[in-house]
């Protein structure tokens, strides 16, 4: 039987969270709030795929949950906790670790960019990783998942992997194929110093980034060196794209704005780039710093914030437990 619908999403502790995180995926989380039942996690062991201080470990995965608040996730609404507090996720991927092909790991970009040129030398936790986030969508049968458009092809994954479950244990049905939940115009937020490249925690250069902890004036000043470009501000789309920085900073403005691209461009066309960069800083300024007000706030309540992770975990766990127990029988295992 498919389940209704049910939401689940899983954010990385690995640092500061940025505007590409929140524009494309946590937005998103707190509106489907709203309206449907959601579990949030911060996938701490996806975490560890790549070396972690222990300690800096566990201060961002206390800093993620006071981010989720931060942004509007309600703990009394949502399910959220820590991923390797529900040792389920590491069981199911075991299974599914024994149901995923080398072939189809084989394919996934995000390990081919994140190990780089040294392969041999990444860890195996980083080259299974998407059969880890199978396990977490699936342990939970959830069938929408919201996601910034990095994630597309593992979300692909994890339906190969629900298909195969099903028609190798002859069980049709029995785990949904999930559906990625992408926001159509802004599912790739990109650099500030280099739009060909999505803005990411990794990068080098604090510049690349607006985290959600930033300062008005770090937001000025991030704002001011962002590349865009020399000319006027072209009056079509074709010829925007042609600049990747300029097209990336007319995307945040409109989706800040919650305006459509068309309407920014008419309104922009023809001006400097300083002209929408000024307008940019004050629309940032005012979304993103009572965020990160918010964050620091909550971040000096660790006792509040283990409890939120201890109370969400609980709940993840009754689910996850009488799941993985019907999996266990059809795998056969006694
Ligand atoms: P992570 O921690 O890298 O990112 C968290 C979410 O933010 C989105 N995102 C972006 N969206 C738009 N533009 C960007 N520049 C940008 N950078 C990040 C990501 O797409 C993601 O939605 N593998 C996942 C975590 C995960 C997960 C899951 C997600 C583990 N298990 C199960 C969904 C369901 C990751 O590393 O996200």
């Amino acid at each position: 039987m498919i389940n209704k619908k049910l939401v689940f999403s899983g954010v990385q502790p690995t640092g500061n969270l940025h505007l590409g995180n929140y524009l494309g995926a946590i937005k998103n989380f707190v509106l489907l709030q709203k309206e449907l039942n959601c579990i949030y996690c911060v996938v701490d062991l996806h975490a560890i795929t790549v070396f972690q201080n222990p300690k800096e470990l566990m201060k961002n995965t206390l800093e993620t949950v006071a981010s989720f608040i931060a942004t509007g996730l309600d703990p009394n609404k949502s399910i959220i906790f820590n991923q390797s507090s529900v040792s389920a996720h590491s069981e199911l991927a075991w299974i599914f670790n024994c149901v995923s092909r080398v072939g189809w790991l084989n394919r996934m970009t995000q390990f081919k960019d994140k190990a780089g040129s040294n392969k041999e030398k990444a860890s195996v936790g980083l080259y299974i990783y998407p059969n880890l986030m199978a396990a977490d969508i699936l342990l939970y049968k959830a069938t929408h998942v919201p996601v910034g458009a990095d994630q597309k092809q593992h979300l692909e994954l994890a339906r190969d992997i629900a298909q195969k479950f099903n028609k190798d244990f002859n069980c049709e049905d029995f785990f949904p194929l999930p559906e990625p939940l992408i926001l159509k115009n802004i599912s790739r937020v990109m650099s500030l110093r280099d739009g060909t490249k999505k803005m990411s925690k990794s990068d080098e250069s604090d510049y690349s980034r607006i985290n959600l902890k930033d300062s008005p004036d770090e937001i000025i000043k991030k704002i001011k060196k962002a590349k865009s470009g020399s000319e006027p501000i072209p009056d079509n789309l074709k010829s925007l794209e042609e600049k990747p920085e300029a097209l990336n900073l007319l995307n945040i403005y409109t989706e800040v704005l919650k305006s459509n691209l068309e309407k920014t461009i008419n309104e922009m066309a023809g001006k400097e780039y300083s002209f929408v960069k000024n307008k940019l800083t004050e629309l940032l300024i005012s979304e993103i710093c009572p965020i990160g007000k918010e964050i620091k706030k909550l971040i000096n309540d660790e006792t509040h914030l283990r409890e939120v992770l201890n109370k969400g975990a609980e709940k993840a766990r009754i689910i996850a437990e009488e799941n993985l127990k019907n999996v266990r029988e059809k795998v056969g295992l006694i």
